[in-house]
C-alpha cells in the first residue's frame, strides 16, 4: 500500500484491509433491505474519525471524559490486577489516547493498535511513538470485527486487551459474546481483558449524549454518506437526510439512524435505492449494561468479572475479565 511506503517513523505498521469488492457487496446488500443499514465501519474515514474525537469533547458527551477520569483515578491498580510486562492490544485504537493513561503504570512490553481508519492510526501511532519512545509500537490497519491474527515478531508473555469507549456496546449482545469469545482465544491462557463498558441510566442523559447541541454527532452521522459516495462510488446528497438518535429504555440501546427528508432516489454503485420521504437508514446502536447484564455476558463467553472501576456517579465502568478457569 502506498502509504506505509513512506512511514517516517520506527514503529511498525501493517495493512490487512478489507477486499474494497468485498466491502462493496456488504454495503449494497444492507441498502437492499427492508430495514435498510449502514455498517458502523463506514462513520471511520479520515474525516469521520476526526469528528468522532470532536464527539468526545462535546459537553453532553459524558462517557469518554468520565472513563479518562476512571483510568487516571486507578491505573495504579489496573497495572497491579493485570500485572506489568503484558502484550497490550487494543482494537479501534483510533487516536491511542486512552492507553497513554495507562502506559507508565503497565509498561507492556509491546502496544499493538488496530484500526480501520489507516491514515489516521498512523499518524496517531507515530504521535504515541514520539511520546513514549521506549514503547515496541506494531500498528495493524484492519477490521477488527474479523479478528485478525496478530503481527509476527511480538514478545512472548501475557496478552491483555483493552476495549475502551463502549465500543463493544455498539455490537449486538449476540455479537459482543462472540467478538468476546474471539478476544478471549486471542488472548490465550493467563490473558485479561480491560474494557469501557457505559452504564444505564437515564433517558435524558443518554439522550443529549447522542444529540449534542452542536451538531457534531449529526455530522459524524452524515459523514457515512460521504464516505459511501467517494468508495462505491454512489451520490448521497447528505443534508437530504437527517440526524436520528434516541434511547430505547426497553432493549437499553441507543439506536441511531439517517432519515429521509423527502423522496428520492440514489444511485449506489450503478444501482437505483429508492426512499420513501421519512425512510431510516439504521447506522449504529449503542448498548448499555448494568453491572448485572454485563456480568452475565461476559459468562455467555466463559470469562469471568475479575474487577470492576466505576465514577463517583456510577455513569461509566471499567472491568477487568479474565479466563473462566483463573
Ligand atoms: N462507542 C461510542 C458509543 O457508543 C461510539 C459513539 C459515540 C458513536 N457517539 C457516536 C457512534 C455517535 C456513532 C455515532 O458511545
Amino acid at each position: 500500500m502506498s502509504h506505509s511506503q513512506h512511514k517516517q517513523a520506527t514503529f511498525q505498521y501493517q495493512d490487512l484491509g478489507p477486499a474494497s469488492s468485498n466491502s462493496r457487496a456488504e454495503i449494497l446488500a444492507g441498502l437492499r433491505e427492508e430495514r435498510k443499514r449502514i455498517s458502523p465501519k463506514y462513520f471511520y474515514d479520515d474525516t469521520g474519525s476526526t469528528l468522532f474525537e470532536e464527539i468526545t469533547r462535546q459537553p453532553e458527551y459524558y462517557p469518554t471524559r468520565t472513563e479518562r477520569h476512571i483510568l487516571t483515578e486507578h491505573a495504579m491498580d489496573m497495572a497491579a490486577a493485570i500485572g506489568t510486562g503484558t502484550v497490550l492490544m487494543e482494537p479501534g485504537a483510533g487516536s491511542c489516547e486512552k492507553v497513554r493513561l495507562l502506559l507508565d503504570a503497565l509498561k507492556p512490553t509491546a502496544y499493538v493498535p488496530m484500526d480501520i481508519a489507516g491514515d489516521f492510526l498512523q499518524r496517531s501511532a507515530a504521535g504515541l511513538q514520539r511520546q513514549f519512545p521506549w514503547l515496541h509500537i506494531a500498528a495493524l490497519r484492519a477490521d477488527f470485527a474479523a479478528m485478525p491474527s496478530l503481527p509476527q515478531g511480538l514478545p512472548a508473555g501475557p496478552r491483555t486487551l483493552f476495549y475502551p469507549g463502549s465500543t463493544l456496546g455498539n455490537f449486538s449482545p449476540l455479537q459482543a459474546t462472540s467478538f468476546l469469545r474471539h478476544a478471549k482465544r486471542l488472548v490465550g491462557d493467563g490473558g485479561t481483558l480491560l474494557i469501557g463498558v457505559d452504564l444505564h441510566k437515564d433517558s435524558a442523559t443518554l439522550n443529549r449524549a447522542y444529540n449534542d447541541s452542536a451538531g457534531v454527532t449529526a455530522r459524524f452521522n452524515r459523514n457515512t454518506l460521504h464516505h459511501l459516495n467517494r468508495i462505491l462510488p454512489a451520490d448521497f446528497e447528505p443534508l437530504q437526510f437527517s440526524h436520528v438518535a434516541f434511547y430505547n429504555s426497553d432493549c437499553h440501546r441507543i439506536e441511531m439512524y439517517l432519515e429521509s427528508q423527502t423522496e428520492q432516489t440514489v444511485t449506489a454503485a450503478g444501482e437505483a435505492i429508492y426512499f420513501s420521504t421519512g425512510e431510516r437508514i439504521h447506522t449504529e446502536i449503542s448498548c448499555k449494561y448494568s453491572q448485572e447484564s454485563f456480568t452475565a455476558l461476559a459468562a455467555a463467553a466463559d470469562l469471568k468479572v475479575r474487577n470492576c472501576w466505576r465514577d463517583a456517579e456510577d455513569l461509566f465502568a471499567v472491568f477487568l475479565l479474565t479466563s473462566g478457569e483463573t
